[in-house]
């Protein structure tokens, strides 16, 4: 008696797990896709590829500068934009020439290529990078480092090593303090810590300039809402910026008269602020590609405008898995989704597949980035040498993973995109 129960029970628990089978997510892909898919499949370069996808680039700085306050200008983020006509492209399309830099081979590349650019940096460099950088930078002629560079000084030990550095090349070096708006990634906390800045400033005017702050607010909008929503994450980071600005014009008014810096924001935050905000300048690069971790609300306006393309090398009926138990079978019986297999050229990215829908990797089969494998539904139906499309989940290393990126326009390639001198840091 027993023994049936049990067996009612276990067959109760397999039809509901029958039951409970995934649907079929699998589908062709959709035109834009296949469109790009065919081309590729008989003009491309056979590897994967980063495309970026010119016009959507360009709504995408539309939509920018609709949310940009009147106020404030825009500084375009280097290091999630990592190629140098990637960034001309949206120089052109927003109409500024400043940009935000992480790294020293971006800072001369940029300088070189782009001789009329403005720089802020968005780390405080190590001053031997500091170094580094003046001495390749006898390549750009055009680029006047002390009217165009705001380096990053996150306290009195790393502006008494730019003091020396001054000296020493007998420069006059324009200095941007780094504030904790929140985000307590580093930077002044306290206002008052101000003043030995100011006055080392102050006692060496042939070496250093006062150029303004910088306060990044990425911990804005991350909290769970019942801790604190986006609004007063704002309007606290706001506070906190002003008692820096206040606290400057308290101990050197002369700064009034003059247009200083005060940087923040960045993609995640900047649809927050409006004409009200004490800064005048915003920073954005993320959202004008948007991978996939910037699918955020605030970004609903922004399209995804760059994909890798990956070849199909081996496309497999069914899914057959390693080792003597019929696992693939009976996987691909419950779940549809595992009906096919693809092997792809390479893999392993920080990416989601998102063409054709459905599309999957395999946690029990692994992870490749050699030929790595993907399965879906017998309507994915891809044949080899077709592609599956990825989405970066973020763009400042991906980006670089690909050599030259394939402008994707009028339904062709029609450029490709030196990427910046990869390196770590960005
Ligand atoms: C200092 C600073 N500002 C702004 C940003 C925003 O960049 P994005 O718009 O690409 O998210 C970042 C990103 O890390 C940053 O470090």
């Amino acid at each position: 008696m027993k023994r049936r129960g049990f067996l009612i029970g276990l067959g109760a628990l397999a039809a509901g797990g029958w039951l409970l089978r995934p649907d079929n997510k699998g589908a062709p892909h959709a035109a834009y896709f296949q469109g790009i898919n065919d081309t590729l499949k008989t003009t491309g370069p056979g590897r994967p590829v980063m495309l970026v996808d010119r016009q959507r680039l360009a709504d995408n700085c539309q939509t920018l500068m609709t949310l940009l306050p009147s106020r404030c200008n825009l500084r375009i983020v280097a290091k999630s934009l990592p190629s140098v006509p990637l960034i001309q492209d949206v120089m052109t399309h927003t109409g500024t020439n400043r940009v935000m830099v992480f790294h020293q081979p971006f800072m001369n590349a940029l300088a070189e290529a782009q001789p009329d650019c403005d720089m802020l940096l968005g780390k405080p460099m190590p001053i031997q990078a500091a170094r580094q950088f003046y001495r390749e930078l006898e390549n750009a002629s055009g680029f006047d480092a002390d009217q165009q560079l705001q380096w990053l000084i996150d306290g009195l030990p790393r502006l008494e090593q730019y003091l020396a550095l001054a000296r020493e090349q007998n420069r006059q070096l324009r200095i941007n303090v780094e504030i904790d708006v929140g985000l307590h990634r580093g930077g002044l906390t306290d206002p008052q810590q101000l003043d030995a800045l100011l006055a080392l400033i102050a006692a060496n005017p042939e070496h250093l300039i006062f150029s303004g702050f910088m306060g990044y607010d990425a911990h804005v909008g991350k909290l769970p809402a019942f801790i604190q929503n986006a609004d007063e994450g704002h309007r606290e980071t706001e506070a906190i910026y002003q008692s820096y600005i206040e606290r400057l014009y308290s101990q050197a008014p002369q700064y009034q008269q003059q247009t200083l810096c005060f940087n923040g924001a960045g993609s995640p935050t900047l649809a927050l602020y409006d004409n009200d905000t004490v800064l005048n300048e915003l920073s954005a690069g993320s959202c004008l590609v948007k991978a996939t971790d910037f699918d955020l609300p605030l970004l609903d306006g922004f399209q995804p405008a760059v994909f890798i393309a990956a070849p199909v090398i081996k496309s497999l009926p069914g899914l057959a898995m390693p080792g003597p138990l019929p696992l693939g079978s009976l996987w691909k019986a419950w779940d549809t989704n595992r009906q096919h297999t693809y092997f792809v050229y390479g893999g392993y990215w920080k990416a989601e597949p998102v063409s054709p829908a459905g599309i999957q990797a395999n946690p029990v089969y692994g992870v490749s980035s050699n030929q790595m494998m993907y399965n879906g539904s017998n309507e994915t139906a891809l044949n080899m040498d077709d592609q599956i499309f990825f989405r970066p989940t973020q763009s400042e290393f991906v980006l670089l993973q690909f050599g030259d990126l394939a402008v994707w326009e009028h339904d062709s390639i029609s450029e490709w995109w030196p990427v910046l001198p990869q390196g770590a840091g960005a």
